[in-house]
Formats: C-alpha cells, sequence, structure tokens
C-alpha cells in the first residue's frame, strides 16, 4: 500500500521552510520533501526529505510506487533575475520540470480515481505593462489584464498556469472516457518578504535585503529607483493563502488562477521604514537598469477580490503590521 503523502517540490527554499514548518505543526500531514538542496538541520524530523532533482524523471518514477501524492506543492523554480541570466535553464526547471509533474499528477489521479491536488504559486512576473504611464495608471491589475511577461521567469510562469488549466480540464478527454482530471490552482504572488530568510536571484529582493541589511548594520545599495512601486506580502501570509487554496472546495473556485496581494509600497517608503527602525542604517541607491526594467513592467498593484469572494482570502498583514509587527522585531531578534 502507497504512503498518502503531501510533496512539496523545492521544499528548502524561502517559502518551502515557511510552509514546511505550518504543515509540520498539524502534526497529522505525512510530507514528502524535495530540494536540490538539504533541507536546514532544524527540520530534521519534519518531513521525509530527498535531495534530487525535479527534472529527473526515473526519481519520480521511484516515487510514485512508494508515495499517493494527495496534494503537491511544487514550488521548485529559478527566480526572475537568476533566469535573465540562465534563460534555458530557467526553461527546462521552469517550464519542462512543470510539465512532467503536472503529467505525473494528471496521470496518478486516474489512476487512483480521484484528483491530486496540484497548487502553483505563480507571480507578478506574469504582466508585463508596457510603460511607467500604463503601470501609473493600471494600478491594480486584474488576473486577464496584461499578460505580456518580458522576463524568461514571467513566461514560464504565464505557460505553466496555462498547462495547469489544460490538465485540469482538457487532458486525454479523447482518448479516455470520463478521465479524472488533476485539481489545479494557482496563485500569484506579490514579492514576499521573510524574516527568517533571504531570498536570492529574484527582483523583489531590494525590499527584504535592505532589512535585513540594516538589522545586521551593513549598508545596502538599493538597485532600484526610489519611485519603483510593487505590491509585497509577508511570508505568513504568503503560506496561509497557499493552505486556504489548497483547502477551498472545488466548486467554490471560479478561476484556476488566482491574484493575491497585501500592501503596495514604493523602494524610498520601504528605505524610510527601515530607517524609522533602525537609524543609522546606510541605505542608498545604485541602479541596476535591467533589473529597474523588470521592476517598471510589473504592476504596482493587483486586485484580489476574486480571492476574496472565492475563497475568503484577506492578509492579516497591511503594511503597519508587517513592519511593526512582523518584520521589524523578528529580523532585529534575528541578528542580535
Ligand atoms: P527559492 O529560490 O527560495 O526556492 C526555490 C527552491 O527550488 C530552492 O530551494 C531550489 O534549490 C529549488 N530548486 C531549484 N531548481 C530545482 C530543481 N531542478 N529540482 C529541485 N529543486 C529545485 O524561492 P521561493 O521564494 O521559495 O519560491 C518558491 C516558489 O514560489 C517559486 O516557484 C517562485 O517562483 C514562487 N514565487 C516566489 C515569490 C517570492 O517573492 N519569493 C513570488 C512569487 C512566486
Ligand atoms: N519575487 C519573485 C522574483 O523577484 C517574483 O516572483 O523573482
Amino acid at each position: 500500500m502507497r504512503e498518502k503523502v503531501i510533496l512539496i517540490t523545492g521544499a528548502a527554499g524561502e517559502i518551502g521552510q515557511a510552509l514546511v514548518h505550518s504543515l509540520a505543526a498539524n502534526g497529522t500531514n505525512k510530507l514528502l520533501t524535495l530540494d536540490l538542496s538539504p533541507m536546514p538541520a532544524e527540520f530534521r524530523g519534519l518531513s521525509t526529505h530527498i535531495v534530487g532533482d525535479i527534472l529527473d524523471g526515473r526519481l519520480f518514477e521511484r516515487l510514485v510506487t512508494q508515495y499517493d501524492f494527495d496534494i503537491i506543492f511544487h514550488l521548485a523554480a529559478l527566480l526572475s533575475t537568476r533566469a535573465e541570466f540562465s534563460p534555458e535553464l530557467a526553461h527546462r526547471v521552469n517550464v519542462e520540470g512543470t510539465l512532467s509533474l503536472l503529467k505525473l499528477a494528471a496521470e496518478q489521479s486516474q489512476a487512483r480515481n480521484r484528483p491530486v491536488r496540484f497548487i502553483f504559486p505563480s507571480s507578478i512576473a506574469a504582466y508585463g505593462l508596457p510603460n511607467l504611464e500604463i503601470k501609473a495608471r493600471d494600478e491594480y491589475v486584474r488576473e486577464w489584464d496584461w499578460n505580456m511577461p518580458t522576463t524568461m521567469y514571467g513566461c514560464n510562469k504565464l505557460y505553466c498556469e496555462m498547462l495547469g488549466s489544460y490538465f485540469c480540464h482538457h487532458y486525454q478527454r479523447l482518448a479516455v472516457n470520463r478521465p479524472v482530471m488533476l485539481d489545479f490552482r494557482s496563485l500569484r504572488f506579490p514579492g514576499l518578504i521573510s524574516a527568517f530568510t533571504l531570498p536570492t536571484g529574484g527582483t523583489t529582493d531590494y525590499g527584504p535585503e535592505m532589512i535585513h541589511a540594516a538589522a545586521q548594520g551593513k549598508p545596502y545599495a538599493c538597485f532600484v529607483r526610489p519611485d519603483s512601486r510593487l505590491p509585497f506580502m509577508v511570508m505568513p501570509d504568503a503560506v496561509k493563502a497557499l493552505l486556504l487554496l489548497a483547502e477551498s472546495p472545488r466548486a467554490n473556485l471560479t478561476r484556476d488562477v488566482y491574484n493575491v496581494t497585501s500592501f503596495s509600497i514604493s523602494a524610498a517608503e520601504i528605505r524610510q521604514r527601515v530607517l524609522d527602525a533602525f537609524p543609522g542604517a546606510q541605505i542608498d541607491y545604485a541602479i541596476d537598469e535591467r533589473r529597474q526594467g523588470i521592476v517598471d513592467s510589473w504592476p504596482a498593484g493587483i486586485n484580489d477580490r476574486a480571492a476574496q469572494r472565492d475563497w475568503g482570502w484577506r492578509a492579516n498583514y497591511d503594511v503597519e503590521r508587517a513592519f511593526n509587527e512582523y518584520l521589524i522585531p523578528n529580523i532585529r531578534q534575528r541578528y542580535e
């Protein structure tokens, strides 16, 4: 008999660590985690961890003989800045890795006659606004607005959202009589900020980097202009969104892909909040025009009314709570 598990790919990353903590706290979930990297030592015992590559087909052939994936949180990916430096690798990991996992989950859904839930974190990178005038005008974009990404990562995310919907509604409809489809659900996240981990390879990294550097007394040069405005969310809300969407009855969902957001903030406003908390902090600007171009193409805010309506989404942390109750105290304590 195969063991029923929740599979989390990319589990050693920022979201993965926070999600594993939260799912393990429940006590009843059996977690199977997979990443190129081992889990940090403090995660020992919380999951069965496999150091492996999402692109390793043989590994997955073996895993399905042993495990019944009830829910899959597919987090493994190369983030936006890193993907611009290695676009072909990004395509392999972000698209081909996702495609083979979707196919496996679709086949598993049919084999066990019950849908596997497949939760996929997408991104504001799926948007591509043509210029700053439009970015200022269309401040809260809906899911279907400006789906014209300008990065490899954004293209990967948008396409994988579509692939997920394909496997959820159309896969093998002509070949199999009444196939059981997998149950694909995706979230478009804004930039995420954790008090306990640091990002690597993303383009929203200036937000978390500024706060973590100040708390360590290190100077920081922000790589985007002060007026650069993006939506952000703190990690506990990201985990809340993933779990709420995963638990929601399918009948309540009117879309496969949902925007979720918390607060929009400019780089100058983040800097000011960090200076208020750490008055001696040295934060300057050294603009990286290429990363600036990416940030300029991403929306200043996203409209998440569908998530609010369909599955009761609401962030716990607005900007005040995010900084005053979560980020500043936890990051201050971390480096004390
Ligand atoms: P992260 O970079 O911290 O974690 C990604 C993890 O995936 C890493 O631990 C990495 O080792 C692993 N990985 C990469 N390639 C792999 C492979 N071939 N096989 C197995 N594992 C592999 O990123 P994160 O912030 O935790 O993001 C997780 C997911 O959420 C990603 O899909 C990302 O695109 C998405 N997302 C993140 C943000 C954000 O701001 N952090 C925003 C929107 C969407
Ligand atoms: N925060 C991510 C990045 O910057 C967006 O998905 O790549």
